[in-house]
């Protein structure tokens, strides 16, 4: 399928963009500096922390790293669940929501059968996605684009 541009010019911390690439979403999240330091501190609660499982399919060589993206501040991902495949809702905030987990820093919810995400796409442990969010092989364009495919 074709590669697809990703204008990120302006985006503010907490902001989400999407596209759509081969008829799958693709979300660009700018996140703010507190949740890309939290990525750090939760490894324990992961059930893939470090991306190790099937890296060729889930995670480029370019984001194997804390924040499994080129740079820190945008996550470029598959909006898609790894378990059956619903789209997780974004949750950037902690708080509110009795369904998330305690101290929760942000991140995304699988309205179908639970399945929580940190806010780098990866799974929280005891969860039915088996897996850590896709990450789309991409590459910056310049400052303001991300070319996706
Ligand atoms: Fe997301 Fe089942 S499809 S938890």
């Amino acid at each position: 399928g074709a590669a697809v541009e990703i204008d990120i010019a302006g985006m503010q911390p907490d902001e989400m963009r999407m596209v759509e690439w081969r008829g799958k979403p693709v979300w660009v999240v700018r996140r703010t500096p507190e949740q890309v330091a939290e990525l750090s501190k939760i490894d324990g609660e992961l059930a893939d922390p470090d991306s190790l499982r099937d890296p060729a399919q889930f995670t480029p060589p370019y984001a194997q790293n804390q924040w499994r993206s080129i740079k820190p501040e945008y996550l470029v991902v598959v909006g898609i669940c790894t378990h059956l495949g619903c789209s997780p809702t974004a949750k950037f905030e902690s708080g509110a929501q009795p369904s998330l987990p305690n101290n929760w820093p942000g991140g995304f919810l699988c309205p179908c059968h639970g399945s929580t995400f940190d806010m780098a796409g990866r799974v929280f442990k005891n969860k039915p996605a088996p897996d850590n969010m896709e990450v789309p092989p991409h590459m910056y364009l310049s400052d303001t684009k991300i070319l996706v495919g």
